[in-house]
């Protein structure tokens, strides 16, 4: 295609994101619907071309969060799963039916390692069933994508005639997964460009990829098939995902932005959404990104050598391949404190890309008083600790009121603790080693829960003694987990609020109970 002015206009890569179902199988990552809700219009925020929802035949609430996306979130396609069967694909329409553009995602596994252990069946009936599949779909939209599970591990005669199949019955889009993250980049290429020169109707769907990172080759692999043709690439913010997680779609986009001159094409995602969508993906799971991890680490921006520092001060470009704008880091920093109004903490907020109501900013304001009453500068980070505890209080069974604790080398730790539990004051006093464990029991005396603790962190938000300390805690139950957070200027009471908010996620997850998982 050529633009007006004669240069070959760029070829568009879309972006499937998959942060709501194969990111969501992150140990841990478990969102509840409110939360998925807020995840998916970002994404639509952002420009991501489809959202994979979840998998609606995983449950009952799988189903009812996709169902909600798809009514709510109307800037974008949806996507649902569902294996190759007309049970799953008829439980995945009705959850997306009422989207904007639906879209139905169906797969099977193509390896004969899976033929054989897992669905152990043969190549001819698997075949016929992918077809099958497809058609039954087709039955209901025109937006069909079929993925060969495990296609880097399956005999390619095989899996190109499983591609050209699936194609004539109708798929409009053919994901080529590496499952088990097994590909190496050359060869990944090199599988999508035969794809491309023996199956004959290829060019009637668009393909995709679906990459894991279990060699830590995700984005290398996508990357080496979008060269060799592939124009759409399946993702995931912060690259969260099953085991070692997907190609991360903050490090897909930036790179085919950052070097068009290789690739010559876009995407549509609006990058300067990158950081904030990152954060916000942090906040919800509980889950941090390593702190030199690319695009969104802590790090990722930071010059620390004396020579690069001296290179940027005299010209950016001498160190730096794209700029911290580009990705939504904002360059001026600016302090709030407790002679700040409303109007500018409503700024601030916007400013860091949150569009909340009225009534979202007015509980924000309460709280960030309470804040700034006791801690002098309130910075970005804790503004952000409070949009998340403000927003997670829709799903709240127990609710923080009042902790006291006595502790000490000479005395027995204690804490008093006052809660919320289904809307009746609670009190109960408890003993530990120390008092995080004199506070745990408390709650657990008042909450009548014993869910054995995977996980006890305690971070500070910002630099300073008087920064407020960011608590994770991780609950068991019945083989999932939950993170909870909570913040706070004193470590306990943050600690108290990460547990609280720990069982308040559980309680949602143990009433979810999973019927069926993917890869
Ligand atoms: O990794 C995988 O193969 C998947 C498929 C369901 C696309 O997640
Ligand atoms: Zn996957």
């Amino acid at each position: 295609m050529e633009s007006t002015d004669g240069r070959k206009a760029e070829e568009r890569v879309f972006i499937f994101d998959t942060t709501l179902r194969d990111g969501e199988q992150s140990p841990g990552a478990s969102m509840n619907p409110d939360e998925k809700l807020r995840i998916a219009r970002q994404l639509e925020k952002m420009g991501v071309d489809i959202i994979e929802a979840g998998f609606p035949v995983a449950s009952e609430g799988d189903f009812a969060s996709v169902q909600q996306i798809a009514r709510e979130v109307r800037g974008c396609q949806i996507a649902a799963l569902a294996r190759a069967n007309a049970a799953d694909i008829d439980r995945a329409w009705e959850a997306i039916s009422e989207a904007a553009a639906p879209r139905i995602h169906t797969f099977i596994s193509s390896s004969d390692i899976h033929l054989k252990y897992q669905l152990r069946k043969s190549r001819e009936e698997v075949l016929s069933e992918a077809v099958a599949a497809v058609a039954h779909a087709r039955g209901y939209t025109d937006n069909v994508e079929f993925s060969p599970m495990d296609a880097t591990r399956s005999d390619r005669d095989y899996l190109c005639e499983m591609v050209e199949a699936v194609i004539a019955a109708g798929a409009t889009t053919v994901n080529i997964p590496d499952t088990v993250g097994y590909a190496i980049p050359e060869e990944f290429g090199d599988l999508i460009a035969t794809l491309f020169k023996r199956v004959k109707n290829i060019r009637q769907a668009v393909i995709s990829v679906h990459c894991h990172n279990d060699l830590g080759l995700a984005t290398a692999n996508a990357l080496a098939a979008v060269k060799n043709g592939a124009r759409q690439v399946e993702c995931t913010i912060n690259g969260i995902g099953e085991r070692a997680g997907n190609s991360a779609m903050e490090e897909i986009v930036m790179a085919i932005k950052t070097r068009k001159d290789l690739y010559g094409l876009r995407t549509g995602i609006k990058t300067e959404y990158i950081h904030q969508t990152s954060r916000l993906l942090m906040q919800i799971t509980g889950i941090p990104v390593q702190p030199n991890k690319a695009i969104v680490g802590a790090n990722a921006f930071a010059h620390e050598s004396g020579i690069h520092q001296d290179g940027l001060i005299k010209e950016k470009s001498t160190y730096e391949i794209m700029t911290p704008q580009s990705v939504g880091i904002l360059e001026t920093r600016i302090v709030l404190g407790k002679h700040s109004g409303r109007h500018a903490i409503a700024d601030r907020l916007r400013a860091l890309g949150y569009g909340l109501a009225d009534e979202e900013i007015n509980r924000i304001v309460v709280h960030f008083k309470e804040l700034a009453d006791v801690k002098k500068e309130v910075f970005d980070e804790d503004l952000e600790a409070i949009v998340y505890e403000e927003s997670s209080r829709s799903e709240e069974r127990y609710r923080f009121v009042y902790l006291n604790v006595v502790s000490g080398n000479a005395t027995v730790p204690t804490a008093t603790m006052q809660m919320e539990v289904d809307g009746k004051m609670v009190q109960e006093a408890g003993f530990g080693v120390g008092p995080v464990d004199a506070t745990f029991t408390a709650i657990r005396k008042i909450t009548k829960t014993d869910y054995p603790l995977l996980k006890y962190a305690v971070t500070a938000v910002t630099g300073g003694t008087d920064a407020q300390g960011e608590a994770t805690v991780q609950l068991k139950f019945n083989g999932r987990s939950a993170v909870g957070r909570g913040a706070h200027p004193d470590v306990l009471v943050a600690s108290a609020k990460a547990y609280i908010n720990a069982l308040n996620r559980l309680e949602w997850l143990s009433k979810d109970i999973k019927k069926v998982k993917v890869a």
